[in-house]
């Protein structure tokens, strides 16, 4: 069975550059290479999905410029949908500048046309997210057509995924909608803060890097171990483990075993640089899997 998984999400450039040292204030320093990669949340989530074999359409904008024709072009090549991708011709695309170090990763995106995915544009794909078996969203378009989509959805029955990143406070009528959230540590403490939120563990799914994912069920909390691997690039790690859950859960699968998958396409995609170049295919993870519980 082929499942059908819609993103309504962020579409970014990523201008990547790598440096040994990271500038202080008001300082210039020399780098290393400098690259551009596609990326924003909602595509790489999208491509993660389609190279798990989902079905998978894009609700999504990018602007007339060079980065916004590149972006859709490269969707269209990973086999997505991209008939709900709107073009705002004088608008700039989204992007997300990114300075790799060794020590760590800063990012500091611009939203674009990502900014103009209203309710009214989302309204015209009803069938789409009608016929989807699993819709994935993020928090990089503005929230009033997060919480449209939400409503839709689940006044349709269709199963919601909310990663919450980066993290904002969110309506409560939000939380009650969705059937997932996936935070990392931090927004998971911080979606905590919130007391009327008790009720929410029993739907997060915390990710936690190579040390696995917590997932709580019958009011306890279970550790699905991850992997370790020689890591090159971690971003886009997240949405990897996002776009190949929702593939998963979309097949029916069950929570664990859904989770297990995805965190070895995880695993595998921060072997390369890119968020996107280091998605594995289906076949691959089936493998990686495959050899893992070999050893064990
Ligand atoms: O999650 C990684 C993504 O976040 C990058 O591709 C970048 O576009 C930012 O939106
Ligand atoms: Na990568």
């Amino acid at each position: 069975y082929q499942p059908t998984v819609t993103v309504v999400g962020s579409i970014n450039m990523d201008l990547v550059v790598s440096t040994d040292v990271m500038p202080l204030q008001g300082e210039t320093v020399l780098g290393n290479n400098f690259a551009t990669y596609p990326g924003g949340k909602g595509a790489n989530q999208a491509v993660a999905a389609a190279r798990m074999g989902a079905n998978v359409n894009m609700i999504g904008a990018v602007g007339g410029d060079i980065f916004g024709r590149d972006l859709l072009q490269h969707l269209h090549n990973e086999n997505i949908d991209t008939t709900a991708v709107h073009v705002f011709d004088s608008i700039p695309s989204g992007t997300a500048t990114i300075i790799l170090s060794e020590q760590d990763n800063r990012i500091i995106v611009a939203p674009g046309t990502n900014g103009m995915l209203s309710p009214e544009l989302v309204q015209n794909h009803k069938s789409m997210i009608k016929d989807s078996d699993v819709i994935l969203l993020q928090l990089e378009i503005p929230i009033e057509t997060i919480s449209y989509v939400a409503s839709l959805a689940y006044d349709m029955g269709i199963p919601v995924i909310l990663n919450p990143a980066p993290y904002q406070k969110l309506p409560s009528a939000l939380l009650s909608q969705v059937e997932f959230l996936t935070p990392n540590e931090t927004e998971a403490s911080s979606l905590l803060k919130d007391p009327v939120l008790d009720i929410l563990r029993e739907k997060m799914i915390i990710t936690q890097g190579d040390q696995g994912v917590v997932i709580h069920q019958n009011e306890s909390d279970i550790t699905i171990p991850g992997y370790k691997v020689p890591a090159r690039d971690t971003t886009g790690a997240g949405d990897t483990f996002n776009g190949a859950l929702a593939t998963q859960l979309a097949k029916g699968k069950r929570l664990e075993k859904a989770v297990m998958y995805a965190n070895a396409a995880a695993a595998m995609s921060v072997t390369k640089l890119g968020a996107q170049s280091g998605m594995p295919m289906k076949d691959e993870v089936e493998q990686f899997l495959q050899e893992r519980s070999d050893q064990q």
